[in-house]
C-alpha cells in the first residue's frame, strides 16, 4: 500500500522544508521534491503543514482513583487523541499494594487491547516495593516498560516513602530506566488539607490553597537530589510552578540528566478557574493545582528555553455528574483530573501563533521530545526514512470552537467550552493508514500496537 502527501510543508523538531511524503507499508519511503510514481492514496496537503504524529507522554485511561474510575477507556480516550493529532500515548499502569508489577501489568493489557485506536506504551506506578517487585522491575524493562512513575502525594494510596523510593531508583539506573516522579510532598499537605475541611472550608479552591507552590517545589528538590545519589535519570511529571522549574533548571545545568514536563492545564487554566462560581471549579481540579496566572509566563520560558522538555496533558477526565460530584460539600472527595488528550495540539498551536514557541519547538514538544526520552525515536517522532508514517496534516488557518458538544473525549464538561481556535488537522495517520479526515474517525478499536520502548539513552 502506498500513499503520497503532496504540497505540505514538513515541519520535524530540526527543519522545516516542503517535500512530498511517499509512504510504503506504513514507513516513510521518500522525501522528495517531485514524486513522480504512482499511489494507492494521495492527499493534497498544500497550504498545510505535515507534522510527526503527537505523542502523549501522560495519561489515565480506563483508571481507578478518588473512589471512581476515569470516564474515558482505552477505547474513547484513543479515538479522542487521534481527532486532536495525537498517534501515541503512553499510559500508566498502577501496581495494587501488595500485588506484583506482573499483575498491574497484564491488567493494563487487558484493558488496552482490542481497544486501543492508537499505539500505546505503558509506564508502571510502583506502589510497593520490597524485594520481589523490586527483581520484577527488570522483566519489565525487557518488555517495554521501561519507565516507573513514584509519586510523592497521596498518602496511604499512592505515596511511596524515601527509602522506598531510593531502592526503585537504585535498580532503575541499573537497568537503563527512567523515573518519573509525582514531585509533591505529600505529607504535610494532608494536614493543610484535613484543617481546612475541619474548618469548614470546602470549596474546591480549598484544593489550590492547601496544595502550595512550596510543597511542588521542596518535592522536586527532593526527587532530584534522590535521583542524583542514585545515579538515574528523572522526569518530573505535571510541573506547573516556576519555583519548581527553578530546582529543575539549576539540577539540569549541574549536568544532571533531569526532564519535566507541563500540561496544557497549567499555561492556559489558573487558580481563578477553581474559585468559579458554585460548584464550577470542580471542573478544574487536578493534581498539582492550578496556580496563580503569572507562573504561565515562567512555564512558556521554560518551553521556549529548553529548561521544560515536554508537554504532555495527565488526560484524567471525570464527569461533573456523579464524579466530580462526590466531592460537592467536601474538596478533598473530588476525583483529582482534567480531560485534555484531544485539546494540547489546538491549544498550543495559539503558543505558535502567539510567538511563544516556534513551528519546530512546537513538535519537539509535543513529538520528538517524548519519544525521544522515553526511547520510542526515531520510530516515532520524527518525519525521516524508515520512520513510522504517523502524521498530521495541518490546516493552520482551520478555525472552531472548543465544546463538549463536539470533542470527542467522553467526559461531560470541557474546561475550555466556548473558546475560539484556530488550527487542526484535516488528516491523521497511523503507519500510513488514515485514522481521522476532516473530523471523521476512519480508523477501528484495537489497531493500536503496544510498544517496547527502549531504554533511556540521551
Ligand atoms: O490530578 C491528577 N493529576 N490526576 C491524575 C493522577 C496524577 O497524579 O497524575
Ligand atoms: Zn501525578
Ligand atoms: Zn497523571
Amino acid at each position: 500500500m502506498r500513499t503520497v502527501i503532496t504540497g505540505g510543508t514538513v515541519v520535524t523538531a530540526a527543519d522545516t522544508f516542503k517535500a512530498e511524503v511517499v509512504i510504503d507499508d506504513g514507513k516513510i519511503a521518500k522525501l522528495t521534491t517531485h514524486f513522480g510514481g504512482t499511489a494507492d492514496e494521495t492527499i493534497d496537503a498544500t497550504g498545510k503543514y505535515v507534522f510527526p504524529g503527537g505523542i502523549d507522554a501522560h495519561t489515565h485511561l480506563d483508571m481507578p482513583f478518588g473512589g471512581t474510575v476515569s470516564s474515558d477507556d482505552f477505547e474513547t480516550g484513543t479515538i479522542a487523541a487521534a481527532h486532536g493529532g495525537t498517534t501515541t500515548l503512553i499510559d500508566f499502569a498502577i501496581q495494587q499494594k501488595g500485588g506484583s508489577l506482573r499483575q498491574a501489568l497484564d491488567a493494563w493489557h487487558g484493558k488496552a487491547e482490542g481497544k486501543a485506536a492508537i499505539d500505546y506504551g505503558f509506564h508502571m506506578i510502583a506502589t510497593d516495593v520490597p524485594p520481589p517487585a523490586i527483581e520484577e522491575m527488570g522483566a519489565l524493562v525487557r518488555e517495554g516498560v521501561t519507565s516507573f512513575k513514584l509519586f510523592m502525594a497521596y498518602p496511604g494510596v499512592l505515596l511511596l516513602d524515601d527509602q522506598s523510593i531510593f531502592r526503585a531508583m537504585l535498580r532503575a539506573g541499573e537497568l537503563g530506566a527512567l523515573i518519573c516522579m509525582h514531585a509533591e510532598t505529600g505529607l504535610p499537605i494532608d494536614i493543610l488539607v484535613q484543617r481546612a475541611v475541619a474548618a469548614g472550608k470546602r470549596a474546591p479552591i480549598y484544593h489550590a490553597l492547601t496544595r502550595p507552590e512550596a510543597a511542588e517545589a521542596t518535592g522536586t528538590e527532593r526527587a532530584l537530589a534522590l535521583a542524583e545519589m542514585a545515579g538515574v535519570p528523572v522526569y518530573i511529571v505535571h510541573l506547573s510552578a516556576q519555583r519548581a522549574l527553578e530546582r529543575v533548571m539549576e539540577a539540569r545545568d549541574r549536568g544532571q540528566p533531569a526532564y519535566a514536563e507541563t500540561c496544557p492545564q497549567y499555561l492556559f487554566c489558573s487558580e481563578d478557574d477553581l474559585a468559579r462560581d458554585g460548584f464550577e471549579g470542580a471542573k478544574f481540579v487536578c493534581t498539582p493545582p492550578l496556580r496563580p496566572k503569572h507562573h504561565h509566563e515562567h512555564l512558556w520560558r521554560g518551553l521556549r528555553n529548553y529548561d521544560l522538555q515536554v508537554v504532555s496533558t495527565d488526560h484524567c477526565p471525570f464527569c461533573m455528574k456523579e464524579q466530580k460530584e462526590l466531592g460537592k460539600d467536601d474538596f478533598s472527595k473530588i476525583p483529582n483530573g482534567m480531560p485534555g488528550v484531544e485539546t494540547r495540539l489546538y491549544l498550543l498551536w495559539d503558543g505558535v501563533r502567539a510567538g511563544k514557541i516556534s513551528l519546530n519547538r512546537f513538535v519537539e514538544i509535543t513529538s520528538a521530545a517524548p519519544a525521544k526520552i522515553f526511547g520510542l525515536y526515531p520510530r516515532k517522532g520524527t518525519i525521516a526514512l524508515g520512520a513510522d508514517a504517523d502524521l498530521v496534516v495541518w490546516d493552520p488557518d482551520k478555525r472552531h470552537t472548543l465544546s463538549v458538544k463536539t470533542l470527542h473525549m467522553r467526559v461531560d464538561y470541557s474546561p475550555f467550552e466556548g473558546r475560539e481556535m484556530v488550527g487542526a488537522p484535516t488528516h491523521v495517520l497511523q503507519r500510513g493508514r488514515v485514522l481521522v479526515k476532516d473530523g471523521k474517525f476512519l480508523g477501528r478499536p484495537g489497531q493500536g500496537q503496544f510498544l517496547r520502548r527502549g531504554t533511556w539513552s540521551l
